[in-house]
């Protein structure tokens, strides 16, 4: 893990509206908006996320989370604004980006009649990998998910918890070096969540960008740096113990309550 300074990141980048933006930030937002009609779900946000870093974006219901990413993955147009992932500009290099990212939805796309070896296959052959990568690469991800001897279980039939890692398993699948996870431990108890996070420290230590939706605090708590976000725009930014200095908060919690309040 890095802890990351939104000091660092250069006027000029964020100025910077064309497509040849740096490449030295995962993410980068500059002024971007999303409005539905006259309604306005994501209002000019700036934020900047470095590579390996574990990103927190956090938010009541309705805050603009699901669009924020459904943009920086390719598959929402904005409004006005820019963002680039790894200097690819989502205005204009959405495809490419859809390619290279790992995106897990807030409803998870499985296919509840397949066994879990077969939801792995599919993402393999849609990622145009060969038969033999797949079988390799999906070995690899059932003994990290720890899901190897259920592999020929019915998905429908699975827990929550089991569910949620298989779906970690299928947006990870091509490698991505960054992964945009939404709300990915709704629901479940904290023993499934506590297992995922291992598998989200892991992924950071070996490099890979992580920008995760949650309203869970703890979780909060869990990544390098925060942004808290309400009616569409990032009312706070920083690591969790400088949110919890500035805010005079004991806890994330605390925190939250705070900046939504103001
Ligand atoms: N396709 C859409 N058409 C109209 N309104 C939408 C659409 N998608 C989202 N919204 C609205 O935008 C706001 C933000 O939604 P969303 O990004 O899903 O928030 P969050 O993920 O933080 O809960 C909500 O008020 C939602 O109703
Ligand atoms: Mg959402």
């Amino acid at each position: 893990m890095i802890s990351a300074d939104i000091d660092t990141v250069p006027k000029t980048a964020l100025d910077n509206t064309d497509s040849s933006a740096p490449t030295d930030f995962a993410v980068l937002a500059n002024k971007l908006t999303r409005r539905f009609g006259n309604f306005t779900a994501v209002d000019h946000i700036d934020l900047a996320v470095k590579p390996g870093e574990i990103f927190g974006f956090l938010g009541a219901n309705g805050a603009g989370k699901t669009t924020a990413i459904r943009m920086f993955c390719g598959l929402l147009k904005p409004s006005g604004g820019e963002a680039w992932v790894h200097g690819l500009s989502i205005k204009k290099k959405a495809e490419v980006i859809k390619r290279k990212i790992g995106y897990m939805s807030q409803k998870f796309s499985l296919y509840n009649d397949l066994t879990i070896y077969e939801n792995l296959e599919f993402y393999g052959g849609i990622y145009g990998l060969k038969k033999s990568e797949i079988k390799e690469r999906s070995k690899e991800l059932l003994d990290n998910m720890g899901l190897q001897e259920y592999r020929n279980k019915l998905t429908s039939a699975l827990p929550l918890g089991f569910k949620q890692r298989l779906a970690l398993g299928s947006a990870m699948f091509h490698r991505p070096s960054i992964l945009f996870l939404d709300e990915p431990t709704s629901g479940v108890d904290p023993v499934a969540r506590r297992i995922f996070w291992e598998m989200i420290y892991e992924l950071s230590e070996n490099g890979t960008t992580v920008f995760v939706t949650t309203h869970y605090m703890d979780e909060a708590e869990y990544c390098d740096r925060v942004s808290i976000m309400v009616k569409g725009r990032i009312a706070a930014m920083d690591s969790p113990a400088e949110l919890k200095k500035k805010w005079n908060g004991a806890n994330m919690q605390e925190v939250f309550l705070k900046v939504v309040e103001t």
